[in-house]
């Protein structure tokens, strides 16, 4: 029995072998349509969310399986005080799996560590979303056909962006990866992260404040939201929330062929008129999101 609590938790096989199922689900759903068939998946969300959950729970309809939600933490035993650990075991005796979403780092693990089915981590605090980060692997494959040897640009959010943390963390398994990371100086990549995966692994990589000046060499331009619950004072936010608003005129020198992506919700970061331009992969990357979900839930489950 294991979890996913962080991305590296899979190898670059298991990612390669979830990122296969994800396309053969694509090509033959109904192959798939009950291979979980009498299967229970929980979601736990400690935090406001609407595609992860969402997509966690069309993931296991989609296989056939059935799901139980507790999408409220304010009407459940939490508000009376329960712990995140005894919450695991209770739920442990009514599904066979449980994606939970927690504001507090290390609260899925600390869950893993007392349930007795798997845990998936579905987003903890500013630290970690590996599930975001299949979504953002499928798409860069199908986009690229590759990880290797890309320029990667991170904007915006790179301080409590979990989504960035995770997905600089699986890139950095691949070779020839170049990170350039674009942020407002107080929102700047934590040094855990740039420290022991960027520096330590000797990558190439480029900090800087202006998204013009790099835009023409980047591969994969990642855009994310100043995330406003994870500051302590609001008037930090409205300083910094429009720090960056990709618009066509933006685009001028970027590749013909580079992809953009964001992890959603978007707020002000990418201008709608971005949408039509081939090269948005935002609603793409949604949908990918939800079979890379459904092949780690059968990965998980030990179905396959
Ligand atoms: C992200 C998250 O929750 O971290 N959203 C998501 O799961 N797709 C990004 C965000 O909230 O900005």
């Amino acid at each position: 029995m294991r979890s996913v609590i962080n991305i590296l938790d899979l190898s670059v096989e298991e990612l390669q072998k979830l990122i296969d199922t994800a396309n053969n689900i694509i090509e033959n759903p109904k192959k798939y349509a009950h291979i979980c068939d009498g299967k229970k998946l929980a979601t736990l969300f400690f935090e406001p969310s609407t595609r992860t959950r969402l997509s966690f729970e069309a993931a296991m309809y989609e296989l056939g399986g059935n799901v139980l939600s507790m999408s409220d933490a304010g009407s459940s035993s939490a508000s009376k005080g329960e712990s995140v650990a005894d919450t695991a075991k209770v739920i442990s005796c009514y599904a066979d799996i449980i994606a939970m979403r927690h504001p507090k780092e290390g609260a899925p693990l600390v869950a893993a560590m007392n349930a007795d089915i798997p845990v998936i981590n579905a987003g903890d605090g500013g630290h970690n979303h590996p599930t975001q980060t299949l979504a953002d692997l499928l798409t860069i494959y199908r986009e690229k056909g590759r990880f290797d040897n890309l320029t990667v640009g991170f904007c915006g959010d790179l301080k409590f962006g979990r989504t960035v943390h995770s997905l600089i963390e699986a890139l950095s398994r691949y070779n020839g990866i170049k990170f350039v990371l674009i942020s407002p100086e107080e929102l700047k990549l934590p040094s855990y992260v740039k420290k022991d995966i960027i520096q330590n692994n000797n990558f190439e990589y480029v900090q800087t404040t202006d998204l013009e000046s790099v835009m023409s060499e980047l591969d994969i331009l990642y855009m994310t939201r100043v995330q406003r619950e994870r500051f302590f004072n609001e008037a930090d936010y409205l300083r910094l929330k429009d720090s960056y608003i990709l618009t066509p005129e933006k685009l001028n020198n970027a590749k013909k062929d580079l992809s953009i992506l964001h992890p959603l919700p978007r707020v002000n970061e990418i201008s709608i008129a971005i949408d039509k331009d081939e090269r948005a992969c935002y609603f793409k990357q949604v949908l990918y999101g939800k079979y890379m979900r459904m092949a780690l839930i059968l990965m998980l489950l030990e179905v396959l």
